[in-house]
This record gives C-alpha cells, sequence and structure tokens, in this order.
C-alpha cells in the first residue's frame, strides 16, 4: 500500500483503524497517525505513530511528534502557538531565520528608502523582529497590530523607547476590519505583513485587503512561496511538509527543545490537519499577487526573491 492508496482509502471513508492495517513503511504509518488525528483518536495516533518511530528511531518528525502527543493535554490539537512568545521567539531568532530575518530587514529599508511612507501599518507584527530592525527615525507614525497581547507589548514597548509615535492594536485583522471602518486614523502610506498573513484563514484575507485598498498608498507582503494545498492531506502535501520539516527541526538540535515541542511540531501537525482550525494557510506567489488584484490592488513590482528558507523560498510581493 502506497501514501495514494492511503489517500484514496481516507477519502472514500475507510476507518484508520483499517487502513493501519495496509501501512507498513514510517512514512505510511505516520500518515495513517494523521487520518487518526483527523478523527479525534489521539491514543490511535500516536500508537501508530510508535510503531511509524520504532521502524526508523532516527527520523525527527516521528521523535519529536510522538514525544508531543505523549505529553500533549486534550486542546493540545489547537495550541495557538503565537499566544506565548517563548517558542516562536527562539524559533525566529535560530536556524535559517537568522539570515531570512537580515534579507527581509534590508529588503524592507530598501523599500522604505525608496517609498519614504510616513505612515505605518504591520499586520501581525509579532515581537517585531521583522519591523523593528527596518524601522527608520524618519518614520511619522506607526501602527501595529498584533492579536498575542504579550508579543505586541513588546513592539509597544519598544516604540515607546523609541519616541515613535503610534497605536498598539491589539486584534486579528479581521476583528480589526469588522470594527475600524469609519475610524479617521486608518488611513497610511504602506501597509505591510511578514509571515503573518500566512496564518490568517484564506478566506478572511481577501475581504482584509480590499477593505485596506482604499486606505493605504502600498502595501507590501513578504510570504514564502509554497506549492497550493489542496487538501491536507493530499499526498504531494504529505511528501512537501515531511520533506521539509525534517530539514527544519535539524536546524534546532536537541531532543524535545522548545521550538521543536512548542512551536515546529504543533504547526506540522496544524499545517496536515484536514479542518477548518488549521495554523497556517500558505499559498504560491501568484495566488498572493491574485488575492491582491482580486482585492483591487496591482503589483507595483516584480515580487522580490529573499532568500532560500527550509519552508519555501521568501519573496516580497508590493502593490499598489
Ligand atoms: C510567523 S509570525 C510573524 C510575526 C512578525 N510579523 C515577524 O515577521 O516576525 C505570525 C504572526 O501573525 C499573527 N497572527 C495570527 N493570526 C492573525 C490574524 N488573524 N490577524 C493578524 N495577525 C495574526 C500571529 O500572532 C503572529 O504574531
Amino acid at each position: 500500500m502506497s501514501i495514494v492508496d492511503l489517500w484514496k482509502g481516507y477519502q472514500e471513508g475507510v476507518a484508520h483503524g483499517v487502513l493501519s492495517e495496509t501501512a507498513r513503511t514510517p512514512d505510511e504509518l505516520l500518515y495513517v497517525s494523521l487520518v487518526a488525528l483527523a478523527a479525534q483518536d489521539r491514543d490511535a495516533a500516536l500508537t501508530h505513530l510508535r510503531s511509524a518511530l520504532a521502524a526508523a528511531p532516527e527520523r525527527q518528525v516521528l521523535r519529536e511528534c510522538a514525544h508531543y502527543l505523549e505529553r500533549a493535554t486534550g486542546d493540545a490539537d489547537t495550541t495557538d502557538v503565537y499566544i506565548s512568545p517563548d517558542a516562536f521567539s527562539a524559533f525566529a531568532r535560530g536556524g535559517g531565520n537568522v539570515g531570512l530575518y537580515q534579507r527581509t530587514h534590508a529588503a524592507l529599508r530598501a523599500r522604505y528608502a525608496a517609498l519614504r511612507p510616513t505612515s505605518l501599518l504591520d499586520v501581525g507584527t509579532g515581537e517585531g523582529l521583522a519591523l523593528l530592525p527596518a524601522l527608520p527615525d524618519t518614520i511619522g507614525r506607526v501602527d501595529v497590530l498584533e492579536p498575542s497581547a504579550p508579543r505586541l507589548d513588546v513592539v509597544r514597548s519598544e516604540l515607546a523607547r523609541r519616541g515613535v509615535h503610534h497605536r498598539a492594536i491589539n486584534t486579528t485583522i479581521e476583528d480589526f476590519v469588522a470594527a475600524g471602518e469609519a475610524d479617521p486614523d486608518n488611513t497610511w502610506d504602506l501597509v505591510q505583513e511578514t509571515f503573518a498573513m500566512l496564518a490568517v484563514p484564506a478566506p478572511e484575507r481577501v475581504p482584509a485587503l480590499r477593505w485596506l485598498r482604499p486606505l493605504t498608498k502600498r502595501v507590501i507582503l513578504v510570504e514564502f512561496d509554497v506549492p497550493r494545498v489542496g487538501h491536507a492531506l493530499h499526498p504531494d502535501w504529505f511528501d512537501y511538509v515531511v520533506t521539509r520539516y525534517e530539514v527544519g527541526l535539524a536546524e534546532y538540535p536537541g531532543d524535545h527543545n522548545l521550538v521543536r515541542q512548542g512551536f515546529l511540531v504543533p504547526v506540522f501537525l496544524g499545517t496536515l490537519r484536514p479542518t477548518e482550525d488549521r495554523v497556517h494557510f500558505e499559498q504560491p506567489v501568484e495566488d498572493w499577487l491574485h488575492d491582491l488584484r482580486a482585492a483591487g490592488f496591482e503589483a507595483a513590482r516584480e515580487p522580490e526573491f529573499l532568500a532560500e528558507y527550509w519552508w519555501g523560498d521568501a519573496f516580497l510581493i508590493e502593490a499598489r
């Protein structure tokens, strides 16, 4: 039985217990484990993962996922990896992120120098890891929007320390759009986001961008170019995610460390979860461009390649 056969069985509604009888390789067992998780059967998922691990004890993805499921409490499937700053902070400051953020800072600085914005909104600012090092002294007003209060506080404090006129908006972009229609402060020279729209549910993105369209001169998206996800358990997507996460986990050595258990594994499992509560909603650069056009923007430049990264190449996409 191959992953493709398991996928067919899953689509036909074959129970994971039946599928597991035909799974042989570690990847097939991992796949059945994900099918069991999708059916909310955590115990069965762990059993399949342990079988996979017994066959391939060197595989980091299997080791870390098994450990995560062994320790996870009942609500761990819906863990919000961005609420608590610690794990993402450590993730973003290590591995390939060091180079990725450096390239992002350089690219943003170049665009600030060219566009000279006096007002800026950073959507999903996190702890400002992309924004703050790139921000020019000449900026007049910076608004930062972020649903995680502890992460937003980091940015608020730093902007206050620098004496930058700012608003710190503690909400999601969807809720901000729903609430902010008539606020005269909601206009900017530039609206940007770095690796944040990937966390916004896909159906919410075009409406949010469409709302922003008359309120900003430019928009910059910094996002990864990843394959289109037809279904979270499609064999091609499974292969892409598993292959990439083996590389990503290796960038943070040490069994069951904070980055692996607090960020990478929950995102991995969330990326392969075929339900609405996925963690990330990513797509190819051409689909980001499509979303921008659907919202009334037009591309201002060719998408700018920023960096190769284990998860996918990063691009800066600019529209007006
Ligand atoms: C990968 S982090 C990137 C953070 C920051 N922009 C950076 O480059 O370091 C994604 C951020 O998007 C935020 N986020 C998640 N859902 C969001 C939403 N619906 N609206 C706005 N931001 C969101 C998360 O809380 C998180 O801080």
